[in-house]
């Protein structure tokens, strides 16, 4: 079965073509990141207004990468929620102009479950139940996946998501946007244990909150500034430790979940699971290959093909939504 994959829910207009939810015939991902740095984050009007730029286009050249036409398509998948409003609708309304006109289904997918779905482009050993933690720009979440469309959240992020978190820092240590690869670089000439920064507790154990974190280095960075001594702060080991602290908030409480749920797999997906620091301290977790850990079009490909054959079709009155549960 090919379907048509379609995502537009932030800064990146992606479509793929992925056959039987495994063999990525092609993945084209064309991203806004350039022009989004200049005002150091997602501007919403611009990422709807690229979208209708490219998204005729970027549907072309994933058709013709795959060496495929519309008839070899059988079904149309887009991301429906959560993300930004006028993107999604981009996608949305494509995906469904595509599918009605040409009488295939269309097939809703959630973000973060296409950001779970992840995992199984990269490794076939995984299946469900397995437990999954998805740290992105806009989520961060621990989810136990009991089958293929079937998920139950046990901790999400009470403020800021990871990725947020390291934009903001970035940000605040005067590194470009998107801030997660630019920490990672300069971490690299740096002291991870140099700076102690706080580890936010929570209610919930299994919750997130790092809003905390972010501001104790734009504090930091802020009181050095006011004494007129800016060069006493070590950026790289700032860079360091912030980005140790971040990845062993999310390894230990992942790891204190497992231990607890007992014995299944790990899985790690989302744009902060390219992060090599959070790779070497989840050893045992599956992590998606580079390419497919930011947003792309090929994971919500792969979660298509399970919605669709759980019969989780939708008609024209489909809708976009910001914000959704899982
Ligand atoms: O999944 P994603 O592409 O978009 C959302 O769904 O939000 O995630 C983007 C986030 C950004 O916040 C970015 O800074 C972060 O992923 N990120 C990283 C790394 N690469 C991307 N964070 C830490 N280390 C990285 N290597
Ligand atoms: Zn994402």
């Amino acid at each position: 079965m090919n379907i048509l994959a379609i995502e537009t829910s932030c800064d990146e207009t992606s479509c793929a073509v992925v056959q039987d939810g495994i063999t990525v015939l092609s993945n084209i991902v064309a991203s806004q990141i350039e022009e989004h740095k200049l005002y150091g984050g997602v501007v919403p009007e611009i990422a709807s207004r690229r979208h209708c730029e490219a998204i005729a286009a970027v549907y072309e050249e994933a058709l013709i990468q795959a060496k495929v036409h519309l008839a070899d398509i059988d079904a149309i998948a887009v991301t429906y929620a959560p993300g930004l409003i006028g993107a999604l609708l981009v996608g949305v309304n494509f995906a469904k102009g595509l599918a009605l006109s040409c009488g295939k289904p269309l097939i809703p997918v959630h973000h973060i479950k296409g950001h779970i779905a992840s995992g199984y482009l990269c490794h076939s050993a995984l299946k469900p139940p397995y437990l999954a933690l998805v740290a992105s720009g806009g989520h961060t979440t621990i989810t136990r996946v009991k089958g293929y469309t079937e998920f139950e959240v046990i901790g999400r992020t009470l403020d800021d998501a990871a990725g947020e978190a390291f934009d903001k820092a970035a940000r605040a240590m005067g590194l470009p946007y998107p801030g997660g690869v630019h920490i990672a670089a300069l971490a690299k000439g740096g002291d991870p244990k140099k700076y102690k920064l706080p580890f936010p507790k929570t209610e919930n154990i299994y919750d997130f909150s790092f809003s905390g974190l972010k501001t104790a280095i734009i504090n930091m960075l802020h009181n050095a500034k006011q004494s007129g001594n800016s060069e006493s702060i070590d950026l790289p080991s700032l860079a360091a430790s912030f980005q140790h602290t971040v990845c062993k908030i999310l390894a230990d409480k992942l790891l204190n979940c497992h231990s607890e749920i007992g014995n299944c797999d790990l899985s790690v997906s989302g744009g902060v699971s390219a992060n090599m620091c959070l790779r070497e301290m989840l050893p045992n977790a599956y992590f998606p290959a580079l390419e497919y850990c930011g947003d792309n079009a090929a994971m919500i490909g792969c979660q298509a093909y399970y919605e669709f054959l759980a019969g989780n079709t939708a008609d024209g009155a489909l809708n976009a939504y910001a914000t959704m549960r899982l």
